[in-house]
């Protein structure tokens, strides 16, 4: 089958089509993925009416782009999958209105996507990994570890009682006034850095609860930064290497700590996953594989491209859902939350995106 995949649920414009064969195989056709990062730079962070005009202007462009470059006639589809949540729901309702005129009038069959769900079955697209596995979604409005039991069956263990770690990564840079997005920029400059100058806050490293905090963290670079001020590079690569140190020790904590209950259990699941865009952290990656490694688990990353927002993810998991049979009506809603485990309740903390799921 053939799907065509959209996505708009942020400050991407994204489109794509992506083959599953009878084995359950997966290939990207095309996969058109247009930045707004230009319109949004101005403002250090996406402006959700911007994102919205700027989707609305260019999404017909990039859907026929995909279809071209896949050289695939929209008549060949077999279905139309399109993120419907969550995320900033102007854009959201660009992508959804868009992929439901397309199945209007063609009577192709829609499907609606969870964004996260996107992301969280991408490695079964790159690398066909299988049900059940440990996924660790960073992204920059979640931060979570879910298990993966199979399509639509998510049960959340931990997620973050405050910032999402591609924020508390957006908002480092920021302090450090380095260029959006904030993530790559914190990258490249710790690349250069010390990381042991700086002993920032390991939040709720080693208690009870996996969940994670990350505003504490953000507030310890704010003061750090406001004391050495002015600021030269040095003290900004050091602070960088510092604060992705400090983000590393968390993540293998929680990490650590699942894989030595799950190897002590019944040993259903080996296998963890990173996805989202915090998921094209070269030093995130390294550290993650050695703690599966350590635990003798197989450790799957998407390459860089799909880490961030696309529209592959989106076609491949509609993809998933339409060879089990599913499709949505017409009527179905823009969702601005939608949490992967509906059954976990939402966290007191607020981000600046919003409750967290
Ligand atoms: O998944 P994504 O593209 O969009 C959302 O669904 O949120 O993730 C975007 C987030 C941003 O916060 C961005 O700064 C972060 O991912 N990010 C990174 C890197 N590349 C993107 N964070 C750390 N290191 C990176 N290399
Ligand atoms: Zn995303």
């Amino acid at each position: 089958m053939k799907i065509l995949g959209i996505e708009t649920s942020c400050d991407e414009t994204a489109a794509a089509v992506v083959l599953r064969d009878n084995d359950g195989r997966g290939e990207i056709l095309s996969n058109i993925v247009l930045s707004q990062i230009e319109e949004h730079a101005a403002f250090g962070g996406v402006v959700p009416e911007i994102a919205a005009r700027a989707h609305l202007l260019a999404l017909d462009n990039v859907v026929q782009a995909a279809l071209d470059d896949s050289i695939t006639a929209l008549d060949d589809i077999d279905a139309i999958a399109v993120t419907a949540g969550p995320g900033l729901i102007g854009g959201v309702m660009v992508g959804l209105m868009t992929a439901k005129a397309l199945s209007a009038t063609t009577g192709k069959p829609l499907i609606a996507i969870n964004h996260l769900e996107g992301h969280a079955l991408t490695p079964r697209l790159t690398d066909q990994v299988e049900f059940p596995y440990l996924l660790l979604l960073v992204s920059g409005g979640h931060t979570q570890l879910l298990e993966v039991r199979g399509l639509g069956d998510y049960k959340r263990l931990a997620t973050t009682i405050d910032d999402a770690l591609g924020e508390a990564f957006d908002k480092t840079a920021k302090l450090l006034s380095l260029p959006y997005p904030g993530g790559p920029s914190v990258e490249k400059a710790a690349q250069a850095g010390d990381e042991t100058r700086f002993q920032f806050p390991r939040p709720l490293k080693g208690q009870d609860r996996l969940d994670f905090s990350f505003s504490g963290l953000k507030t310890a670079v704010r003061q750090e930064a406001t004391k050495l001020q002015p600021l030269s590079d040095k003290d900004i690569a050091d602070i960088c290497a510092s604060f992705q140190k400090a983000v590393c020790d968390v993540l293998q904590d929680r990490i650590e700590r699942i894989m030595r209950a799950e190897n002590n259990g019944p040993a259903a699941i080996k296998s963890l996953v990173v996805a989202g865009g915090v998921a094209a952290n070269q030093q995130i990656r390294t550290v993650l594989q050695s703690c599966a490694k350590e635990g003798g688990w197989d450790f799957f990353a998407p390459p860089l491209a799909l880490c961030t927002d696309n529209a592959a993810m989106i076609a491949w998991a509609g993809a998933e859902h339409f060879s089990r049979g599913h499709t949505d009506g017409l009527d179905v809603a823009a969702r601005p939350r939608w949490p992967l485990d509906e059954t976990s309740p939402a966290q007191v903390g607020f981000g600046k995106r919003g409750t967290k799921v």
